[in-house]
């Protein structure tokens, strides 16, 4: 988007796009089962036969360190006849099915299946379990349905070496601490409020003092990849959350929902979603430490993070969810800033640009139309 062209205000997206089942579906197929997604930390499958399951939408994916302790990822189902082959997390040797006892190795080829031998023709080694797309991103794992899709430092240039500026160990972390909530809205309503600070100084008064110094807050495009950088000197304030040094505030949004995160002094942290239907999401909020362990100061950023930032924003978005549904809704204009800073919905009509861009719709929408999803 070049702020040079745009002469009159951007409207926010119509509401079918966050409420709407259709809608939902073309999102579904254009933009969750064709980006990477954030799955875990690979701290959690370290062990040979470690697994980790997570469900995008109606599909379910299992990840898993194999003999040769390589990550794999494949759809968690089984060959004969889709039940699903494991739960949670854990670990195996060998991956049996709950129904018939179909039992596959950790590459995925099918070992075993009861009376097998009695089918003429039975070829076991001819069948295996489809794999999924993955790669390991600076200790963070993730996948992508597209079989076809560029790899993450194709779709985020540049993120992998500034993150590594900021924090050099960072592929030295362990997973501390992960927690979640359904968010009781549509995942784009979560991911927009995630990454405007417009809303900030009201609503997250700790946020603004605890971590950032909101006077130098900015969240702009990054690099040529569907990237959001934001970026912040560390709070100057007397009320700071803890002694910062080092370098200040900086996330990036990986499109569409995932967020690495590093607050001053190098902790580690994240967001992603996970959509549930068209009116909810999961939020996962994860936190990093050099060997697993919490610290007393880790466990009261995380603690005040829990109390104020997160739980300021669970209501925001629900609420919001709620006003979308509303007859009586037109978007209004966004606060486009060319001149940057905390104030600003830049950020906003980015997404809205790479989500129409993402379902074939024209870039951007100006303020004289109605312009409902075609
Ligand atoms: S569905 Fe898995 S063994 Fe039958
Ligand atoms: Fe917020």
């Amino acid at each position: 988007m070049s702020l040079d062209t745009i002469s009159e205000p951007i409207l926010g997206l119509s509401a079918e796009y966050f409420t709407d089942i259709g809608v939902h579906e073309q999102i579904k197929h254009k933009v969750f089962f064709k980006t990477w997604q954030f799955a875990c930390h690979e701290s959690r499958v370290r062990r040979k036969g470690d697994y980790f399951t997570l469900s995008l939408l109606d599909q379910d994916i299992v990840i898993v360190r194999d003999e040769k302790m390589q990550l794999k990822a494949f759809y968690n189902v089984c060959q004969h006849r889709g039940h699903r082959l494991l739960e949670g997390l854990g670990n195996k040797q060998r991956i049996s099915c709950p129904y018939h006892s179909w039992t596959y190795d950790l590459a995925g080829r099918l070992i075993a299946a009861p009376n097998s031998g009695s089918v003429s023709g039975f070829d076991p080694s001819s069948i295996c379990i489809p794999k999924i797309r993955i790669e390991n991103f600076l200790g963070f794992v993730f996948i992508n349905l597209d079989e076809q899709a560029p790899g993450m430092d194709e779709c985020y240039p540049g993120v992998r070496e500034a993150i590594l500026d900021l924090c050099p160990d960072i592929e030295a972390r362990q997973y501390a601490f992960e927690h979640h909530v359904n968010e009781g809205c549509n995942w784009l309503t979560a991911v927009e409020n995630y990454n405007e600070c417009y809303h900030c100084k009201l609503a997250h008064a700790e946020f603004a003092k605890g971590i950032i110094d909101p006077a130098s807050y900015s969240i702009v495009p990054f690099g040529q990849g569907r990237v959001l950088e934001h970026t912040s000197k560390a709070s100057q304030s007397s009320q700071a959350w803890y002694d910062m040094q080092g370098s200040g505030y900086a996330s990036y949004y990986l499109w569409p929902t995932s967020s690495i995160q590093i607050y001053p002094g190098g902790v580690v942290n994240t967001y992603h979603w996970r959509p549930l239907s068209v009116d909810d999401v999961c939020v996962y909020r994860g936190w990093y430490s050099d060997d697993g362990a919490i610290t007393h100061t880790l466990q009261k950023v995380i603690d005040l993070d829990r109390e104020t930032t997160f739980s300021e924003d669970l209501k925001l978005v629900r609420n919001v969810q709620r006003g979308l549904c509303s007859m009586g809704y037109r978007p209004g204009p966004l606060i486009v800033d060319p001149a940057g800073g905390i104030d600003n919905e830049l950020s906003i009509a980015v997404l809205h640009e790479w989500l129409r861009e993402s379902l074939d719709k024209s870039p951007v929408r100006l303020s004289s139309n109605a312009n409902p999803v075609q």
